[in-house]
C-alpha cells in the first residue's frame, strides 16, 4: 500500500491549519490565565484556527472571558467514561459548552497518570461521541529514536491509539474534529526541536499509518509540537505535510505566539 499512496501536499487538499497553546499548569492564577487569554484573543487568526489549553480549573472563566472571540479553548485532558466514581477527574460531558475539544495522550499525562494507546484511544472516543475535537498527540521518547524504534512506535500508536476509535467516529462527518500532534518527546521543553525534514519524515509515516487502519491519512491535519518558538517556527511551517504547531513554552507570551501564528499562515 505505501509504495501507491502519495502524500499530497497541503494547498492541494487545503487541510486546516492550526496553532495551539498548551499551557500545562502555567500561568500561576486564574485571574492570570484570564488575562493570557484576552491577549491571545487579539492575535490575528485568518486563515489558522487558533486555540489555547488552559489548566481545567480556569477552563470556564477562561471560556467566558473570550467567548465571541475567534479564539478556540481545548482541555488538557479528558476522562474516558461519562461520570462516576474517578476522583479529580473530569468528563466530555461537563466540558461540552465549555471547552471545544480536548487535547488526549500528551506525553507529561501518558507518563505521570500510566496512560496507554488503549487508554488514549477510550478518551478520545468520549470526547468525539460528546461532539468535542480532539487533538490527539503521539511521538517516541530519545531511547526509542535513538535506538531506531521511532517508525514501529508511530505503527503503533496509531494502530492502538487511533485505530481503536469506532470507525464511525472517523467517518468524514465526525474525523475532521480528530487532529493530530506529532510531539517527540526529547524535543518537549528542552529547547531542542526536531529538524523540519524529522517532523516532515515522522508526519509522512503517521499518515501511512492512518490510511493502514482505516483513516485518510492526506485529510488529517497534523501538527508539530516540541520546542516550537517564534524563530524555530520557519523550520516547522515550511516542513512538508506539517499543518501547524502545538506550543508549550512559548504559547505563555502573546507576542511569541502571534509570530507563531502568522508564520503558520
Ligand atoms: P514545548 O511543549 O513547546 O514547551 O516544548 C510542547 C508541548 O508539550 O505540547
Amino acid at each position: 500500500m505505501s509504495g501507491t499512496f502519495r502524500i499530497l501536499p497541503r494547498a492541494a487538499i487545503q487541510r486546516r491549519r492550526l496553532v495551539v497553546g498548551n499551557w500545562k499548569m502555567n500561568p500561576g492564577t486564574v485571574d492570570e490565565a484570564v488575562a493570557l487569554a484576552a491577549e491571545v484573543a487579539r492575535i490575528d487568526a485568518r486563515d489558522v484556527e487558533v486555540g489555547i489549553a488552559p489548566p481545567a480549573i480556569a477552563l470556564g472563566r477562561v471560556a467566558e472571558s473570550v467567548r465571541g472571540s475567534a479564539l478556540r479553548v481545548f482541555a488538557q485532558d479528558v476522562h474516558w467514561e461519562q461520570k462516576g466514581a474517578f476522583t479529580a477527574q473530569i468528563s466530555a460531558s461537563m466540558l461540552s459548552g465549555i471547552a471545544v475539544g480536548s487535547i488526549v495522550g500528551h506525553s507529561e499525562v501518558r507518563r505521570d497518570q500510566r496512560d496507554d494507546d488503549a487508554r488514549v484511544a477510550a478518551k478520545a472516543t468520549a470526547a468525539l461521541r460528546a461532539g468535542l475535537s480532539v487533538i490527539l498527540c503521539l511521538g517516541e521518547s530519545l531511547a526509542q529514536r535513538t535506538g531506531g524504534e521511532t517508525d514501529a512506535v508511530l505503527e503503533r500508536q496509531v494502530r492502538d491509539g487511533i485505530g481503536r476509535i469506532p470507525r464511525d467516529l472517523l467517518a468524514a462527518e465526525h474525523g475532521a474534529r480528530l487532529a493530530i500532534a506529532y510531539e517527540p518527546i526529547w524535543a518537549i521543553g528542552t529547547g531542542v526541536a526536531a529538524s523540519g525534514a524529522q517532523a516532515s519524515e515522522a508526519i509522512r509515516k503517521i499518515r501511512l499509518e492512518l490510511l493502514r487502519v482505516g483513516v485518510d491519512g492526506t485529510a488529517a491535519t497534523i501538527m508539530y509540537g516540541g520546542s516550537v518558538t517564534a524563530a524555530s517556527v520557519r523550520e516547522f511551517a515550511r516542513a512538508d505535510g506539517v499543518d501547524g504547531a502545538l506550543v508549550g513554552g512559548s504559547s505563555l507570551k502573546e507576542d511569541e505566539l502571534a509570530t507563531i501564528v502568522a508564520a503558520v499562515r
